[in-house]
């Protein structure tokens, strides 16, 4: 979920914010008029009640022209799962040059573009994708998933002994990140390293100069890839970052802009991303005991579980492009050089799409989500995300009994990522053996 110039999430100051879909009685939704939501406020997404919120947006006004602010042009919001998916795929008339995100677009501007893949287009896009492609190919990454399966079980395995536990620093800070460390080849000593500059670029537990602080880390991890990156040219291995140093495009090898800046955005769109689904995971299925219930008692799929978690959870609740030219769209006329955002958070709940939205259901089939993007730029990483979910839902659904909720989830400050930061649980063994472990692996019917 590469973006180059990540957003700035910070601690939410709202303790208790409303959770996506959560069964849990919420409080009273309150949706002010949709002229005056500010979506580029972060603290919007603190304040209502998402589903509210979305669900008038796709009812009064699926494409919708969001005023200007003081300092920021407006831009068209795009709630309906066909109109985000229809602007996804057309990227002749739309373009990601110019930014993906609400940050960047409303700049005007991205400082990787051209350089890294999701904020790259056309001839270039393809060619660096390809390069990118054969290092994730389910059959390369086999060592890897085997990887994610056994680390797992293994923080999954200390949380049951530790019985209470934050379920985000405890356990999910350290998956995807050594995922990405695999990937990558970085040395097992440095990893802490980028764990915590990771964490500092997404200022996840500071404030008032955060932003600073984001982009000082933001730095370090682009000059530690950098000098990774012209070692591995030196001495190449087969991790993605020597695939990268060693690719030719024509001949001509990538530069050292691309090469480190979509080494970096593996670390920084794989991480977060990842993170936030297994974190929305466990909580939807602590709040939703039926489903739970079902997903122990192998009743589903992990398969299918998967997918529901991904669809629920939305990690990456908007993307964007700015148009091209002057484009249709529902019964309104984008024009060439607005900035038109996409709403997953949305389109993932259109009742037009899904069959009672708002449940969260183990066993949805279909459920052809958009949490990975569509078309041109869909997610180079899917595949890997998906392997995470999974390996923590058969994890939990063969290791785990019960799933309590110590107190509210701390989501952080963003209009990005539906991002949290802690999350205290307590968790008890299954009695039954490991071994038999219930989870089907295989597809719903
Ligand atoms: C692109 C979401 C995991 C790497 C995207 C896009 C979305 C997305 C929505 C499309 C962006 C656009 O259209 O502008 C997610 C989510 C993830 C996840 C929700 C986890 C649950 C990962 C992982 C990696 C990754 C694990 C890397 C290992 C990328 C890259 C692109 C991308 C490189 C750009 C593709 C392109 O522009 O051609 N992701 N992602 N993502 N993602 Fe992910």
């Amino acid at each position: 979920m590469p973006v180059s110039t990540p957003p700035v999430p910070h601690p939410a100051q709202a303790a208790h914010p409303p959770v996506p879909g959560a069964d849990a009685a919420p409080a009273a939704p309150r949706v002010p008029d949709l002229a005056a939501l500010d979506l580029t406020d972060p603290q919007t997404f603190l304040d209502v009640d998402p589903h509210a919120m979305w669900r008038r947006f796709r009812d009064e006004s699926p494409v919708h022209w969001h005023p200007a602010g003081p300092r920021t042009p407006g831009f068209w919001v795009v709630s309906r799962y066909a109109d985000a998916v229809a602007v996804y795929r057309d990227n002749k008339r739309f373009t990601s040059e110019k930014g993906n995100v609400l940050a960047t677009l409303l700049q005007g501007e991205d400082s990787a573009s051209r350089k890294m893949l999701a904020v790259t287009d056309g001839v270039r896009h393809r060619e660096i994708r390809n390069v990118m492609l054969k290092s994730f190919a389910p059959r390369v990454l086999e060592p890897v998933v085997a990887g994610v399966h056994a680390h797992t079980r293994a923080l999954l395995g200390r949380a049951l002994a530790a019985g209470r536990l934050d379920f985000v620093s405890d356990v999910v800070d350290h998956i995807p990140i050594q995922t990405m460390g695999d990937l990558l080849d970085i040395p097992h000593a440095d990893r802490p390293r980028l764990v915590e500059w990771n964490t500092r670029t997404l200022a996840r537990h500071g404030s008032g100069d955060d932003e600073f602080e984001s982009l000082m880390a933001r730095n370090e991890i682009i000059m530690y890839m950098g000098e990774l990156a012209a070692e591995r040219r030196r001495n190449p291995g087969d991790d993605v970052l020597s695939t990268l140093a060693a690719a030719t495009v024509d001949g001509e090898p990538l530069t050292e802009d691309e090469i480190v800046l979509n080494a970096y955005s593996l670390i920084l769109g794989g991480d977060e991303s990842t993170r936030t689904s297994l974190i929305g995971g466990l909580i939807a299925l602590a709040e939703n005991p039926e489903q739970w219930r079902r997903l122990k008692a192998g009743e589903v799929s992990a398969d299918t579980a998967t997918e529901e978690i991904l669809r629920w959870t939305t990690p990456a609740m908007h993307f964007g492009r700015r148009a091209l030219v002057d484009v249709p769209l529902g019964d309104r006329v984008v024009r060439a050089g607005d900035v038109v955002t996409l709403w997953n958070t949305s389109a993932n709940f259109d009742e037009r799409a899904f069959a009672d939205p708002d449940r969260f259901d183990v066993g949805r089939s279909p459920n052809k989500h958009v949490v990975f993007g569509h078309g041109p730029h869909f997610c180079l990483g899917a595949f890997l995300g998906r392997v995470h979910v999974k390996a923590m839902v058969e994890a939990l659904g063969s290791m785990v009994d019960d799933i309590t909720l110590l107190g509210p989830p701390q989501r952080l400050y963003s209009n990005f990522v539906r991002a949290y930061s802690a999350l205290p649980v307590a968790l008890t063994a299954r009695t039954a053996p490991d071994h038999d472990t219930p989870t089907r692996t295989g597809k719903e019917n």
